[in-house]
């Protein structure tokens, strides 16, 4: 097999890649010249839809489809950029912001185009500092040189763009918490119908995408629709950003075709090239944290949209893996996933609001040596309960939280079982008498 040639990261160690001679000197900004100038938008969405692109948000739905549900008639169009990067052990639109911004400005372009688009906003989380400076600076190059603004490429199409710094909630990377957050309010997430393609920023039709997506825009058009398809798995396509997170011996953002296995991440001399100081895997994250857990007899999985699920997954989600070390104790593991979600449940719905609570409860309670057997079932049933699959809840946070929690528990249980079995007698009655005051005392870690 041919060896792989990244694109999305292909400017990534190049000096200066953030300034626009550079880019331009690559290549950059062919593609979108020759989608403005030469294609019709519909044609752009139709090309897209044949890729199999799909969005690498974390839903994973195919990009080209999503634009078609813009109703024909409207006459303003604005699209969100996601690049809010809440999901922890996700770092993959941060390296495209920080290494290659103009790519990503280039991807707008096209998508602004194919969904003529009037104003594009891209909603920052407002911890990327640095990358809002490079960002800002490539945009405002980009406006210098009239590839923003009116009559872009000397056609009539027009579009403006803004960068929107978020003020850091894991939930306004949710598409309609980010819209109410861009519109100033707090971010809490919408109830859908009306989804954002029909009404979303100011009540407009919106499409919202992923930095990452956008990013693969430009290659799609300067390579093909088929180079696009060669890349990847049946219903899965194109080159992806890995992340990989942990103690592995080389933490960091690794480009391949979608569908690398989890072990060849943690273990291949392209990704993470193994643990390190002699330790093992206990088991990995492999999607974001969102996602749930695979054990290290489960690490032959294949990192695409499909195969995850035959594990138990959610789904693919960022493709951002943390690895858990053999020597973790998974009663912590459990605790900090519980309390990243407790935290962040923004209110709204009760059972997401009570229920990410009340796991966070009886994972810290298991955490500190007071659990009890049933209390296993416990996190199962809270866990099985509370997302948005049964129908409860307005959006997909604690599905994410549920997944997590609820496969560590199940695939973890006799490790569980035995902490459980081996507390000294007595201890789980002290302890129980104490949690329920000092659960709300423990330090809040915020985001990891
Ligand atoms: C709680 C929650 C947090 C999310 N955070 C992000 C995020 O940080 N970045 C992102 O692109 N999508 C995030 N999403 C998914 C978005 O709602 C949306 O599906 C995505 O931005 C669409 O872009 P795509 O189709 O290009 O993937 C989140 C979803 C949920 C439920
Ligand atoms: S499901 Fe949770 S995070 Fe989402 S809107 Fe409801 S309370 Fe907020």
């Amino acid at each position: 097999m041919a060896k792989f040639e990244p694109v999305l990261s292909k400017n990534f160690d190049k000096p200066n890649a953030h300034k626009l001679s550079v880019y331009k000197s690559g290549g950059g900004y062919a593609a979108a010249e020759k989608v403005i100038k030469e294609m019709a938008p519909d044609d752009v969405v139709e090309r897209v839809k044949e890729s199999g692109l799909r969005g690498r948000g974390g839903a994973g739905f195919p990009c080209g489809v999503k634009w078609t549900f813009l109703p024909a008639d409207r006459e303003t169009t604005y699209l969100c950029v996601n690049a809010d990067e809440s999901e922890p052990g996700t770092f993959c639109n941060r390296f495209l912001m920080e290494n290659d911004p103009h790519q990503l400005l280039e991807g707008i372009l096209i998508a602004g185009h194919a969904t003529r688009t009037t104003v594009a906003y891209i909603y920052m989380r407002v911890e990327f500092h640095e990358q809002f400076h490079i960002l800002q600076k490539a945009l405002d190059e980009a406006y210098d040189a009239g590839l923003f603004g009116k009559n872009i490429f000397g056609t009539d199409f027009s579009m403006e763009c803004y960068i929107h710094r978020g003020a850091g909630a894991y939930v306004c990377g949710e598409e309609t918490g980010l819209i109410e957050s861009l519109e100033g309010k707090r971010g809490w997430p919408r109830i859908k119908p009306p989804f954002p393609a029909i009404e979303g920023a100011f009540s407009k039709p919106t499409v919202v995408n992923n930095v990452e997506t956008l990013c693969c825009l430009p290659h799609i058009f300067e390579r093909g629709v088929d180079w696009f398809q060669s890349l990847g798995t049946e219903n899965s396509k194109g080159p992806k950003l890995y992340t990989i997170s942990g103690p592995v011996k080389r933490p960091g953002c690794y480009e391949a075709p979608l569908g690398i296995t989890c072990r060849e991440l943690i273990f291949g001399d392209d990704f993470g090239q193994g643990m390190r100081d002699g330790l093992g895997v206990k088991g990995c994250i492999p999607g974001g944290l969102s996602v749930g857990v695979l054990t290290e007899e489960e690490l032959d999985c294949v990192l695409d949209f499909d195969d995850v699920r035959n594990y138990g997954l959610l789904g693919l989600g960022t493709a951002g893996a943390i690895v858990i070390p053999d020597n973790a104790d998974i009663r912590q593991v459990l605790m900090n996933v519980a309390r990243f979600y407790s935290h962040e449940s923004c209110g709204q719905c009760t059972q997401c609001r009570e229920g990410t609570n009340w796991a966070y409860k009886v994972a810290s309670r298991i955490a500190r040596g007071a659990g009890r057997i049933s209390d296993l079932d416990l996190m199962v049933d809270i866990t099985t309960n509370m997302g948005m699959m049964p129908g409860l809840s307005i959006c997909g946070l604690p599905d994410g939280a549920a997944f997590p929690m609820r496969t560590i528990v199940q695939k973890f249980r006799a490790e569980f079982e035995d902490h459980i079995r081996r507390q000294p007698p007595g201890v789980v009655e002290e302890t129980l008498r104490k949690t329920n005051a000092a659960i709300y005392e423990l330090p809040i870690l915020g985001r990891a």
